[in-house]
């Protein structure tokens, strides 16, 4: 499962990259927004940072800005996945930036059924958010499962599942257990799977222990 980590804040990213965990990035138009930054320079500077695929989201609706849009994101670097709404101008859009020969990552997914067009158009990575889905009370892990199950079927769809919106482990577990091919981790949540107390208590003992020897390694 590759580890992508959901920020465009620039700190985040080199720490996190310098776990040796971090295989991409994705931004959204909310994550700059937080950065109070030139979208370009963002997408620029993280680009210098992760060799993997970094998402910059279009902003415009109809498919011809957005594909003016997408080509001018893809020319900041190679590693660049211009992403763009689950809409019928979106796939569109999706299917000329992937004959560009760009990756695409299509985003808002909420259904089976968007997943599978995200497919036929030739996406890269499919996002399903799994969190907004929890948060009105509908399952979002289910929706990974669904979606996983069906791409299965089919050798022709070469689209990654990307598990987005995610809130806690739990939630990368499970997306892990279906075999979604990429997680979305919001800083927080990858810090978070390092955690176990019986690793922290385990650690003191051994160490604790060690000192009594008086002994050092160096
Ligand atoms: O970047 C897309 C997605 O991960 C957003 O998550 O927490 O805003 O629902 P969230």
């Amino acid at each position: 499962m590759k580890f992508f980590v959901d920020t465009a804040d620039l700190e985040e990213i080199r720490d996190l990259a310098a776990s040796g965990l971090l295989d991409g990035v994705t931004t959204n138009p909310s994550l700059v927004a937080k950065t109070g930054q030139n979208f370009i320079d963002v997408v620029k500077q993280i680009c210098e940072v992760v060799s993997g695929p970094v998402s910059a989201e279009v902003t415009a609706t109809d498919h011809a800005t957005m594909i003016q849009e997408g080509r001018k994101l893809a020319k900041i670097a190679k590693n660049v996945t211009v992403k763009v709404p689950l809409t019928p101008d979106g796939l569109r859009a999706c299917r000329t930036l992937r004959d560009d020969g760009t990756m695409v990552n299509v985003t808002l997914c909420f259904s089976p059924a968007q997943a599978i067009l995200a497919a036929k158009a030739g996406a890269s990575f499919v996002s399903p958010f799994v969190g907004r889905l929890d948060d009105i009370g509908e399952d979002g892990m289910a929706l990974i499962g669904d979606i996983c199950q069906i791409y299965r079927h089919y050798d022709a769809f070469t689209t990654e599942v990307l598990v987005a919106s995610i809130r806690h482990p739990g939630h990368v577990i499970e997306a892990a257990k279906m075999g979604a091919h990429v997680a979305t981790l919001p800083p927080k949540v990858l810090r978070q799977l390092f955690q176990h107390p019986l690793t922290d208590k385990g650690l003191a003992a051994f160490l604790a222990d060690w000192q009594k020897t008086g002994q050092s390694i160096l």
